[in-house]
């Protein structure tokens, strides 16, 4: 990991700037986080792949002007592929502005980001998860003091208070975020307040070690209702209880599938938990659906080839339409066969994304 690198800069207002550089990565959720409670602690554990070509990268300086009295840091300025979005900048400054008790060091500072995206645009793939984690890492870059497990623990607890699902993108490959009071499956000590790395040697059977994620593009368009949104209805829906122990089973049945290599448990359950957080939406108050016709076509078209054929293959949903298609990288061909000739009719103008399980953040 590089040094800080301070320059002094001739704005006399201006004493030092930091600058570093970060990608981060998107990821898919088996186990979904859904409902929140307190400070952004999730209603129930969930489990996520880190992916490896849906990334957004952060340039962030940090500032430090002559004088200050405020005790947060600030925005100054943010560029996001070349344009200023409001509603981002605005989330970025809310962040900002509610976690100067975690950011001491940060107090005062004046805050600089030109964030990129890897991946097209026009998909309606959910950046934040990347973003926020993008974000966490650069501030927790300034004045970093602690070895790589305290850095990448602060980085996780930063960007579970932007986002959620965040906290789980600071690391790669599989990830689980939540507390699991479930020996046996889980030696690590979990948390609500920060997302752990689960190896691939000890908890992943060699069939899940280098999954390929086929993202089938259904429709791009911004979703209705926002997943912050949809957590709130969490707070009075009426399978509130129910979905918390459910969550802890599927969880306790999916750590013992992937790592004994039973893909058809792990099918189930991830399919299970797709549909049930749609369930959910669709039964919130009010209820609604993000959900299209072409996604329940994909579906249906994996599960028919998943029985057909006997494929350790699986689907999953995030908060939207599009379709995650996750299958082992010795089956490339032929899922990509299977996406060109029966998919791609579905997908908005032929859209989606070659992805995969990735390593993680990197310091660029
Ligand atoms: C359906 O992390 O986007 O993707 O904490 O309000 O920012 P906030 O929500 P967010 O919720 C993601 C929910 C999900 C499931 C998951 O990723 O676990």
């Amino acid at each position: 990991m590089s040094k800080p690198n301070v320059n002094v800069k001739s704005d006399s207002k201006i004493t030092s700037t930091y600058c570093c550089s970060w990608r981060a990565p998107s990821n898919i959720a088996l186990i979904k986080y859904w409902g929140k409670w307190g400070r952004q602690l999730p209603m129930n554990p969930s489990l996520s792949f880190s992916l490896k070509h849906s990334c957004i990268e952060f340039d962030t300086c940090i500032e430090t002007p002559a004088d200050f009295t405020t005790t947060n840091p600030k925005l100054k300025s943010l560029l996001v592929d070349g344009k200023e979005i409001a509603k981002f900048s605005a989330r970025i400054e809310k962040f900002l502005a509610s976690t100067g008790d975690l950011l001491p060091e940060l107090a005062g500072k004046e805050i600089s980001i030109i964030s990129r995206a890897s991946f097209p645009h026009s998909t309606g793939i959910a950046s934040s998860a990347a973003s926020m984690a993008a974000l966490a890492l650069s501030l927790c870059s300034f004045q970093r003091t602690e070895d790589d497990l305290e850095f990448f623990r602060r980085a996780s607890l930063i960007a579970r208070l932007a986002s959620g699902s965040a906290c789980r993108s600071v690391y790669g490959g599989a990830v689980l975020w939540g507390r699991c009071e479930d020996d046996a499956c889980i030696d690590e000590e979990s948390s609500d307040e920060y997302a752990i790395p689960l190896s691939s040697e000890k908890y992943l059977a060699p069939l899940f070690r280098n999954m390929k994620d086929a993202i089938l593009i259904v429709d791009s368009t911004p979703k209705k209702v926002s997943s912050s949104a949809g957590h709130q209805m969490m707070i009075d829906h009426p399978y509130r209880e129910a979905r918390v122990v459910l969550a802890h089973e599927n969880l306790h049945k999916i750590l013992l599938a992937l790592k004994s290599g039973d893909a058809k448990v792990v099918a189930e359950i991830v399919e299970m938990e797709a549909l049930g957080l749609h369930g959910l939406m669709m039964s919130s108050m009010p209820s609604y659906l993000l959900v299209r016709p072409n996604t329940i076509h994909i579906i249906e078209r994996v599960r028919e080839l998943r029985e057909r054929e006997s494929l350790p293959i699986f689907f999953t949903l995030d908060a939207g339409p599009n379709v995650h298609l996750l299958y082992p990288q010795e089956l490339t061909s032929k899922i990509k066969a299977f996406v060109a000739e029966e998919l791609l009719r579905f997908c908005e103008g032929g859209e989606w994304i070659d992805d995969e399980v990735g390593s993680g953040p990197l310091r660029l």
